[in-house]
């Protein structure tokens, strides 16, 4: 048999023990003899390069090259589920469905609620081609490489699938995997996760693939999106689904009334303790998918289904010391310090109070027993005292009049529930906090400066405040401890990027209390410039979309503060954009013209594709109609799509046609 050959077979081998194994969960080949497989054709791969193959099950061990993570679109939004906490709620909704769909006969699919990440992949030609994480609904991350290290993920798939089809589902990390992992960075002195769900969304977002192929995860699927099948239910998608290769849940289960809704609900309630993974609720779904699509979606969620969240856990502990953080905004947030305790499957030891007025209605006393509470928010809250337990002299706790850190004299303005310390100037954490919300992601976006070093930069009075950062030197950054070149290179490189960063985003990172990112938007596009901003009147301010009184007064104090207005200057003089850009085209050559990509290309990925197109004035369309001029086609392209298109008359073209027409 030639090298060829031989590599493909071991590669459907490889793959078919695989699924056998992580999502069968029953191997029929033994562990020593997958290896022996696997070091073959890692050998044949590594003497044929021109048979690389991204999907190979060699491509799972990940790579050690860092990665950015590139946005994506989805094809179709990533929507989230309406909650009900109530049997009541569950028959609402069940009452709902049935007035809707007008007496006619239906049944509710019940699913697990896992509680991971949700994910979406899109499979080309068999082949897994993108991942990505929900982001904000809209646009996610592309975290294909992460994914691809996630064994019962399939990269290619089995039986009679569909050219295009894309699978939704849950990548989730089982709490035995969760505890070792974690004691795995208690060890080496790393924080440990909050829980379960926070590790997988975080081993998702590792920059480095090899690392997360280290991460012990998995995933469900539990929503299929094809154009190429006319199903009439959801089950019978899932089945499909499933023999291509998907793990899908096995306690999946169709109801025929509310009773059996209930009685699943109630069943699971008990034996969720016994799933070695973490479940949240239960999801149901209308099950007949030609109702599914006469009910429809709200704007955030589809009228079709609903989820159902388990009552909050709750545990009792020791109160040992209530301590105050001071926010990047001087906000000083209360938190508990409790005696260990084990909650939801994770050991707890620090909970919000939130604010002054929670902690008077809690009335807390020094020592007291409180009942934490662990709904679906991260941090576990403290709802109540056993006033039983209390000791008959344990002094009342009180909200501190001073700040913990500068000793300023703290302020609370009228109708808002929190403290504050009005040391914009130097009080430390609101000094070092403005520093990390300026790098942040969403903002100036400097991810070679992490919190840390940040903190770093502030303390050895390199950069005292946001506008320092433009000041920062090579030398300056090399003087700190454990800092060398590269790192001292990617720092002053990412600082000089950040001044190509948009206004808008600008005005966010100054950090201005209660401007959030959509309201900077709307700043920014209603003020055009930085000077109109710093002159604006609270009447122009507040006759701008979403700006109310809290936030015209914020920003009129903002800038009334000299140090503020010098600040900006600076930053002006160092060029960041202080203005609204309309966004240029690399040339009109697609103005009017709308697309449609399939397939995968050689020369660019997809994304980089569409971008592409539109750069250059072009509109991306999602599906070939009559609407469509050009279909460019790639590699393992949809037959269904190839098929409209020549009905149609759409010019089909090839990447290197696209390329050729804009002159590239
Ligand atoms: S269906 C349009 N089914 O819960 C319907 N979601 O807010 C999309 N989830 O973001 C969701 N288990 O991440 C569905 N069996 C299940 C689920 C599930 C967990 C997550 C999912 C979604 C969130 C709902």
């Amino acid at each position: 048999m030639n090298d060829e050959q031989r590599i493909k077979d071991l590669r459907e081998f490889l793959d078919k023990q695989n699924y056998n194994y992580y999502v069968l969960n029953a191997p029929i080949i033994s562990d020593q003899e997958f290896d022996f497989k696997m070091h073959e054709l890692l050998e044949l791969e590594s003497r044929h390069p021109e048979l690389f193959d991204p999907n190979s099950p060699t491509q799972r061990v990940g790579s050690d090259i860092n990665m950015e993570f590139v946005q994506v679109r989805h094809e179709r939004p990533m929507l989230s589920l309406g909650n009900t906490y109530s049997k009541e709620e569950i028959s609402d909704f069940y009452q709902r469905i049935a007035k809707a769909v007008d007496g006619r006969p239906f049944d509710i699919m019940c699913e697990l609620k896992f509680d991971g990440t949700s994910i979406s992949l899109v499979y080309e030609g068999g082949k897994l081609v993108r991942a990505a994480t929900r982001g904000n609904g809209t646009i996610g991350d592309d975290v294909t490489r992460n994914v691809k290290t996630i064994k019962s993920i399939p990269l290619s798939l089995q039986g009679d699938y569909p050219a295009q089809v894309e699978m939704r589902g849950e990548i989730i990390m089982p709490r035995a995997g969760f505890e070792a992992l974690n004691q795995q960075r208690i060890d080496i002195g790393e924080a440990p996760f909050a829980n379960p769900r926070n590790a997988a969304a975080g081993s998702l977002k590792l920059q480095n693939s090899s690392q997360a192929a280290q991460r012990p995860l998995d995933c469900f699927l539990y929503y299929t999106l094809t154009d190429e099948r006319e199903y009439q239910l959801h089950s019978e998608s899932l089945e499909d689904a499933k023999k291509w290769g998907f793990k899908i849940s096995p306690h999946c289960r169709l109801c025929h009334s509310l009773n059996e809704i209930n009685e699943f609900v109630d069943e699971w309630d008990k034996k969720r303790e016994t799933l070695p993974y973490d479940i949240d609720g239960i999801v149901f779904k209308v099950n007949d998918l030609q109702m599914q699509y006469e009910l429809g979606f709200t704007a955030k969620n589809p009228r079709w289904a609903i989820s159902y969240k388990f009552k909050a856990e709750q545990a009792h502990s020791k109160l040992l010391e209530v301590t105050y953080q001071v926010g990047r905004t001087g906000t000083i947030n209360p938190v508990a310090n409790m005696e260990p305790m084990s909650l939801a499957g994770t050991i707890v030891r620090r909970a919000t109070l939130h604010n002054a007025d929670i902690m008077q209605q809690l009335d807390l006393h020094e020592g007291d027993t409180v009942i934490v509470e662990k709904g679906g928010e991260i941090i576990p809250k403290i709802v109540g005292v056993d006033l039983d337990l209390r000791q008959a002299n344990a002094q009342a706790i009180t909200f501190p009049t001073t700040c913990p850190v500068c000793g300023s004299p703290l302020v609370r303005e009228q109708g808002e529930a929190a403290y504050y310390c009005p040391n914009q100037s130097s009080c430390q954490p609101q000094k070092v906090g403005k520093l990390i919300h300026f790098v942040a992601r969403k903002a100036m976006n400097i991810d070679s400066i992490g919190e840390e070093t940040a903190e770093l930069l502030y303390d050895k009075g390199l950069v005292k405040d946001v506008s320092e950062f433009y000041k920062l030197t090579f030398g300056d950054i090399l003087q700190l401890d454990g800092f060398k070149e590269t790192a001292a290179q990617n720092i002053i490189k990412g600082i000089e990027d950040s001044k190509n960063v948009p206004f808008e985003r600008v005005l966010f990172a100054i950090g201005i209390r209660f401007v959030g990112e959509v309201v900077a938007k709307k700043i920014a596009l209603a003020f055009g410039n930085i000077d109109n901003l710093m002159n604006a009147t609270k009447e122009q301010l507040l006759s701008t979309d979403e700006v109310g009184e809290k936030i015209a007064d914020s920003v009129l104090s903002y800038f009334a503060d000299p140090n503020n207005r010098e600040m900006v200057e600076k930053l002006k003089q160092h060029g960041l954009q202080t203005e609204i850009k309309e966004k240029e085209l690399a040339s009109e050559t697609f103005v009017g013209k709308s697309f449609v990509i399939s397939g995968t290309f050689t020369n660019y990925s997809r994304d980089e594709l569409k971008a592409l197109i539109e750069s250059h004035g072009g509109k991306m369309l999602s599906g070939v109609s009559a609407k469509t001029d050009y279909l460019v086609a790639g590699e393992n392209m949809g037959p269904a799509k190839l098929e409209k298109a020549t009905k149609l008359n759409v010019n089909i073209i090839s990447e290197e046609q696209l390329i050729q027409m804009i002159g590239e």
